[in-house]
């Protein structure tokens, strides 16, 4: 049966041919696209190390949202900057807070693309940590209930997905109990469970101004080198509440989000995070890679990876790059 009776390349020999046999597509409806709301009206701070993205106030933002939604962007994921911070990260949970704002408001505009939340303290707290910092160490305990409180804020002003990253243990059953206590029964919690402290995160945390001030994020977040122990995290995620679970970030862990699409047959969402969108930006614009070319085949290899939705900085690019080939 092999050569020459199977050629391998007769099923490649045409575009309609390997639309035929692709395994693995590609669509607008499983993007959602990162946002950094901050204070103010008409805003478009550009953020250098993420060429096309800006920290932006809620009226562009809700512009933004438009837009996205009319490319078939399936949602956007909401990061706020502050007025102020300060040690409890106080802003994260108040009821006027930038993303209770940009989410009334988005909702308000446009109803259908889904609004999620991301649920963390760093970019809220002065000293830059997930959580509530006790003798230099975050302490996790502390933290679970303002996680909790900022979670059932959120869905209030709008939220359709509740997204925590913080890393602490416990937060997804304290974040479902207080959702289910305030009638938010209904709305989902997707977990950023195998998040990794990663270097990757750099540009995003110029974007949102939330690298930590003190120390680094490795006694919460997960060490690069492990993957049995993400199967853990997701196991307990999954048995807290979560909806669905997450691997961030997304390509240097595709045989991570290819062991948990493997293990549980829940949607796996992948985080392409700040970096991964930076080297191709940069290597693009040094005219080293052919940018568009790259951001699909990247996204494309992390859905053939296992992830059923990928949170990225190409989401609106990609979407128009998609709507151009089927035209
Ligand atoms: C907040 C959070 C981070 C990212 C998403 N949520 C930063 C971090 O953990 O330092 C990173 C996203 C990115 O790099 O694109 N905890």
């Amino acid at each position: 049966m092999s050569f020459p009776a199977t050629r391998m390349r007769r099923l490649r020999a045409s575009e309609s041919l390997r639309a035929l046999v692709r395994e693995t597509s590609l669509a607008p409806a499983s993007l959602v696209a990162p946002l950094f709301v901050c204070h103010g009206e008409r805003v478009r701070r550009p953020i250098a190390s993420m060429p096309g993205h800006a920290q932006i106030s809620v009226d562009v933002a809700v512009e933004e949202a438009k837009k996205l939604a009319a490319l078939g962007v399936g949602g956007l994921i909401l990061f706020g900057l502050p007025a102020r911070k300060d040690p409890e990260g106080r802003e994260a949970y108040g009821e006027d807070g930038i993303v209770p704002r940009a989410l009334r408001a988005i909702k308000a505009a446009e109803p259908e693309i889904l609004l999620w939340a991301d649920v963390c303290l760093c970019e809220y707290t002065d000293h830059g940590h997930c959580g509530i910092v006790r003798d230099g160490v975050v302490d996790n305990d502390r933290t679970l209930p303002l996680l909790a409180r900022a979670a059932v804020v959120y869905a209030d002003a709008g939220a359709d997905l509740i997204a925590p990253s913080d890393m602490m243990d416990g937060r997804v059953g304290a974040i479902r109990r207080a959702l289910d206590q305030a009638g938010r029964h209904e709305t989902p919690i997707v977990a950023y469970s195998a998040k990794y402290a990663s270097g990757f995160y750099g540009p995003f945390r110029e974007a949102a101004e939330s690298a930590p001030r003190f120390g680094d994020r490795r006694a919460y977040q997960m060490d690069p080198a492990n993957s049995d122990e993400a199967l853990r995290e997701v196991a307990l995620d999954l048995e807290e509440g979560a909806d669905a679970v997450m691997v961030k970030p997304a390509l240097p862990y595709l045989d991570v989000i290819r062991r948990v699409k493997d293990r549980f047959q829940v949607p796996v969402v992948a985080y392409s995070v700040s970096g991964e969108y930076a080297m191709i930006k940069a290597a693009a614009q040094l005219g080293w890679l052919d940018g568009p070319r790259v951001a699909l085949e990247s996204l494309t290899s992390i859905r053939r990876a296992g992830a059923d939705i990928i949170i990225t900085y190409f989401a609106e690019e990609a979407a128009l790059l998609l709507a151009r080939k089927e035209a």
